[in-house]
């Protein structure tokens, strides 16, 4: 769940969008490629087609909501300027692995930012958040369970077996930290959403002596925050690890936009580590790991992502520090991101729509089935608005939903825009509801 289908047809004039579909069928009529078009075309009778949609650089002339961009940083001159001053010192690529020629002091300078940002002793850059999330997780679980294993070789008295590490992760989790419990070769528990009880079982069960507990911080459909305060004390209790993935928090949530597990009173924790990406508030491209030197080094030595993988570009390198530099200079932005979202969930709550209590930039508006999703999300459009939709499997079956983000700079005639939207996508809603009263649909 988590994964983003934001990307679902808004009802433009070419539904199969601008990347070029398969035509000719009789090419290659027993080849591999017949299997393909096979499960494309069960994909469309099952509705999960989805379709690249190039946009325009305005939008194409609608309000943008569909965005990450929480702090409204993506066209910012400094940003940009940090991002053409590193190419014109670096050039374009890093040029290799952050192992042989790939990493900077650009590099550097930006992992330092971070982490003193972050309040947390280290960083480690990825070229993105989606790298990040899969390194974190393989590698620290193989770590603990090496260093369970040469512990009990040291001390063949000690009570664990060589069992796998236990990994115990939200229901709710982003696609990239699935993957990564995937591929890590622990044992997994997947616990009901925001279900610290159920984690707390999970850890007090186990038969391994290292756990990490996994969490969103901030769920990317719903927005809601992790109990991460309540999460830590658990697995404190428990000696395992908690892995907050702050890609929604990270600039937007706490005061100063320093993310959920500090607002959470966690920033220091040595037992905490955070992911992040760089391609959400900070408005640019990739992802960082943030926590205890151990941490860091056991991501340097063993990180499958990390070493096999180019480094992060010196140009997104050189924009995220312009970003962390503004963030810093302009601690107001968070707060405005957060009202600004308080204000979207108001206008769609008084119009009577399902909307989410925002915690940070995102409000969700449950429609429920997937077809009035993809007939709201075309509304709005058609009201000036561009929103994304999400249906299953990034969100339970029945709960298909709008989802909108807020940003500092969304004026009150914005919202205005909006409301118009959400209005039309009520009316929607109630004619359906009258009509489906009646044994029709809209
Ligand atoms: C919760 C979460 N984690 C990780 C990622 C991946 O980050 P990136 O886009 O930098 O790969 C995303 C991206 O959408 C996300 O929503």
């Amino acid at each position: 769940m988590g994964e983003e289908c934001g990307r679902v047809s808004d009802g433009g004039a070419d539904p199969r969008g601008p990347v070029p579909r398969p035509r000719d069928a009789g090419a290659d009529p027993r080849g591999p490629l017949r299997h393909l078009r096979d499960a494309a075309a069960e994909r469309r009778a099952a509705g999960l087609t989805r379709h690249l949609r190039a946009r325009t650089p305005d939008h194409d002339g609608l309000l943008d909501l569909a965005s990450n961009d929480y702090l409204g940083l993506s066209r910012d001159q400094r940003l940009i300027n940090g991002a053409i001053r590193a190419a014109r010192v670096w050039g374009t690529g890093a040029t290799g692995s952050r192992l042989v020629t790939g990493t900077t002091t650009l590099h550097a300078a930006l992992e330092g930012a971070l982490a003193a940002f972050a309040g947390a002793p280290a960083a480690l850059v990825f070229s993105s958040g989606y790298l990040a999330n899969l390194a974190a997780v393989t590698a620290l679980t193989t770590a603990l369970r090496s260093g369970q294993r040469s512990g009990r070789n040291a001390d063949p008295t000690a009570g664990h077996s060589m069992s796998p590490v236990l990994v115990v992760s939200d229901g709710a989790n982003h696609a990239s930290l699935i993957d990564a419990c995937r591929l890590s070769r622990a044992r997994k528990v997947v616990t009901a959403h925001r279900d610290v009880a159920a984690v707390s079982q999970a850890l007090a069960g186990r038969n391994s002596e290292s756990a990490i507990v996994v969490t969103d911080a901030v769920f990317s459909v719903t927005g809601e925050l992790a109990p991460l305060a309540a999460l830590h004390r658990v697995t404190r209790e428990h000696g395992a690890l908690l892995l907050v993935d702050e890609a929604h928090a990270f600039g937007v949530v706490g005061p100063r936009g320093r993310g959920a597990a500090d607002a959470a009173g966690l920033g220091a924790e040595p037992d905490v580590v955070r992911t992040m990406t760089l391609s959400k508030a900070l408005a640019g491209q990739g992802g960082a790991v943030i926590g205890a030197p151990e941490v860091i080094e056991t991501l340097i030595d063993t990180g499958r992502s990390f070493i096999f993988d180019t480094g992060l570009a010196p140009t997104c390198a050189g924009a995220a520090l312009a970003a962390l530099d503004v963030l810093s200079a302009s601690p107001e932005l968070p707060g405005r991101t957060r009202e600004r979202a308080r204000r979207l969930a108001d206008i769609a709550s008084g119009l009577g729509l399902d909307a989410s209590r925002p915690d940070a930039a995102v409000v969700s508006v449950t429609l429920g089935p997937p077809e009035a999703a993809v007939a709201a999300g075309r509304l709005c459009a058609e009201h000036g608005v561009r929103v994304a939709c999400f249906r299953p499997p990034s969100v339970p079956a029945g709960r298909s939903c709008l989802r909108l983000t807020a940003r500092p700079n969304l004026t009150d005639t914005d919202l205005d825009t909006v409301g118009r939207a959400l209005t039309a996508v009520r009316d929607y809603i109630m004619r359906g509801a009258v009509l489906g009263q009646r044994g029709s649909r809209p």
